[in-house]
């Protein structure tokens, strides 16, 4: 479109009331990591992740976090980053995290990269299981 406008803003422009918001500013999009959490920070509740799978967390101060129940007991936590181009990954499935743009896969025990384009495992992040809860390491 011509003089500045987009086509954006025109039809922003022509909307009233409540949708007006969907013409805004997009919600911020979720880093992968902590966020602001600090340690004994609850992030998920044990029975909320399925053994073998896991879910994606969000923490506060936009941060998100990839928890994967690897056991009964036993939780792993990943920043959901994708190290090739920084597509979030999705939660295990059928024992591989995958990542949705390109298709690298991880292993939900380590992290590592199992195939690429990647060349680098998803990042680590601390954290343990207290009684019931996952909480900040
Ligand atoms: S962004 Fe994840 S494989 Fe390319």
């Amino acid at each position: 479109m011509s003089d500045g406008f987009t086509r954006r803003s025109v039809l922003c422009a022509a909307v009233v009331g409540g949708l007006l918001t969907a013409c805004g500013t997009s919600a911020p999009k979720k880093v992968g990591g902590l966020g602001t959490a600090r340690p004994g920070d609850r992030l998920a509740a044990l029975a909320d992740l399925p053994k073998g799978g896991g879910a994606l967390v969000d923490t506060p101060g936009n941060g998100q976090v990839l928890l994967v129940r690897t056991a009964d007991d036993q939780v792993r936590a990943f920043n959901p980053t994708c190290p090739h181009q920084g597509t979030t990954v999705e939660p295990p499935t059928a024992g591989v995290i995958t990542c949705p743009t390109h298709k690298s896969t991880f292993d939900p025990a380590t992290g590592e990269v199992r195939t690429g384009p990647s060349t680098k495992g998803l990042t680590e992040i601390p954290i343990s299981v207290s009684g019931d809860a996952v909480v900040v390491a």
